[in-house]
């Protein structure tokens, strides 16, 4: 157990043995760190919040009360997941099988998850994305891209704070918007402007 003098853990919480919690990280009540995972810088996990063996969150996430993130799950910095958002990592669940393959999950910096929402293994949510309250994200989400519904569809994009949509042809250039140099903070402007640069290079 490997816990930094400037973190926080509430005294009900569990932290294994070999877990990592980096500078200025929060674990509230009743949560659970198992042994290997990591939290990164400026984390913070809410309560009853499970953080499976090996998995990592880099910095400056947020975890919200009553989320359980299993192993195979990788997530971002400055990732934002909403109350009782639920992560899956067995595409075919059996009791009784004599193996079983381990699905991945990535979600990449600056992406939120609305609550409630159903993150189905095996898919990767793009950096600045946002998955509405209660979606059932079923396949791959592009990053700054706003997807909600059952199967979660992608409607729009969406600015880098958040709170602006902007229109599915748009160019990069209109990701990042006058909100977002007001409401983010300069780290996270500063990452969204390289994820912004990225978007759509590979299609390109
Ligand atoms: C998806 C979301 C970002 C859209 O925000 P918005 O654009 O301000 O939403 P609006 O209220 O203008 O709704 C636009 C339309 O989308 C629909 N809609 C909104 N949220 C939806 C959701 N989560 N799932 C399905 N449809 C949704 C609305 O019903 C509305 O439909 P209509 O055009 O047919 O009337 C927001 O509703 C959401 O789910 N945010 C996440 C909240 C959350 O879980 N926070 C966690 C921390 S507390
Ligand atoms: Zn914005």
């Amino acid at each position: 157990m490997d816990i930094h003098s400037s973190s926080y853990v509430h005294p009900t919480a569990i932290v294994e043995a070999g877990a990592i919690i980096e500078p200025e990280a929060r674990v509230w009540h009743f949560s659970h760190v198992r042994e290997g995972a990591r939290l990164g810088a400026l984390t913070a996990i809410g309560r009853d919040v499970y953080i499976d063996k090996n998995v990592e969150l880099g910095r400056g996430t947020r975890v919200q009360n009553g989320v359980s993130i299993y192993n195979g799950v990788e997530v971002g910095s400055w990732c934002f997941i909403g109350p009782h958002a639920i992560f899956t990592n067995d595409l075919h669940p059996r009791v009784g099988k004599r193996t079983w393959t381990l699905q991945h999950t990535v979600l990449r910096d600056g992406m939120s998850i609305g609550a409630g929402a159903i993150i189905r293994c095996g898919v990767e949510i793009g950096a600045f994305a946002m998955i509405g309250a209660g979606a059932v994200v079923t396949k791959s989400i592009p990053s700054f891209s706003l997807a909600v519904g059952l199967p979660a569809e992608v409607e729009s994009l969406i600015c880098a704070c958040g709170e602006t949509r902007v229109a599915l042809d748009a160019n990069a250039s209109e990701l990042i918007q006058a909100c977002c140099r007001n409401l983010l903070n300069p780290e996270v402007l500063a990452l969204a402007e390289v994820h912004a640069k990225q978007f759509r290079r590979t299609d390109e």
